[in-house]
C-alpha cells in the first residue's frame, strides 16, 4: 500500500497588532466536497472541542446552547464556502468583528480556537472527504481571518 505523502500546513500565522491581512475565502469545493452535513458536523465536532477547551469560558456554559451556537456557526461557514445564505436568514449580516466585541479575544485564545479547529477536521483527512487543496484553503481561510477577531491583548 502506498501513502499519498500530506503536504498540509497548519501552521499559524503570527499575530502583529493593528495589521489585518487580506482574507480569502475558502474554495467552494471544499463544502461541495464534505457536503453540508460534513460542514454541520465539523462543527459540532469544534464546539464539541472549545466545550472541552481551555477558552470554554468565553461561550455558552450548557452543552445543548454550544450545540445551537456550533448550528449557527455551521450556517456561517456554509454561506461563506459559496452554500446558500442560511447566517444571513438565521442570524443577520455577519459582522464578524462586531458579533466577536462583546467576548474577549485574545491571540491566545486565537491559537486555542485554532488548534481546536485543526483537530476537528482531522476526520475529513483521515476519511479523504475532500482534497488536500481544499481543506489547505478552509484552514488559511480561518488562520488569516482569525486574526481580525482578536481585540485584547491578554
Ligand atoms: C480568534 C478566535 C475566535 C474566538 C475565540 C471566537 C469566539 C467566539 C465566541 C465567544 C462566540 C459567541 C458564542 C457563540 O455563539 O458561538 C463566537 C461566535 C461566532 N464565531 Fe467566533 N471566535 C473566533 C474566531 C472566529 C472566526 C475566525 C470566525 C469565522 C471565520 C468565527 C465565526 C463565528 C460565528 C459564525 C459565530 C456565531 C455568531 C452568531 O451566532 O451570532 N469566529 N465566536
Amino acid at each position: 500500500m502506498t501513502f499519498e505523502p500530506s503536504t498540509l500546513d497548519f501552521s499559524i500565522l503570527p499575530f502583529t497588532a493593528g495589521v489585518n491581512p487580506p482574507v480569502t475565502k475558502p474554495h467552494p469545493a471544499f463544502l461541495t466536497d464534505i457536503t453540508e452535513q460534513g460542514m454541520r458536523d465539523l462543527l459540532d465536532r469544534f464546539y464539541e472541542g472549545l466545550y472541552q477547551g481551555a477558552i470554554k469560558e468565553l461561550f455558552p456554559p450548557s452543552k445543548e446552547e454550544m450545540k445551537i451556537a456550533g448550528q449557527y456557526s455551521a450556517d456561517f461557514f456554509i454561506q461563506i464556502c459559496g452554500g446558500p445564505s442560511y447566517f444571513n436568514q438565521s442570524r443577520g449580516a455577519p459582522q464578524m468583528r462586531g458579533r466577536h466585541s462583546p467576548f474577549r479575544i485574545s491571540p491566545h485564545a486565537r491559537l486555542h480556537w485554532l488548534t481546536t479547529f485543526e483537530e476537528a477536521l482531522q476526520p475529513i483527512i483521515q476519511n479523504k472527504q475532500s482534497s488536500q487543496a481544499n481543506i489547505q484553503s478552509f484552514w488559511n481561510y480561518i488562520n488569516v481571518f482569525s486574526q481580525w477577531m482578536i481585540n485584547s491583548r491578554d
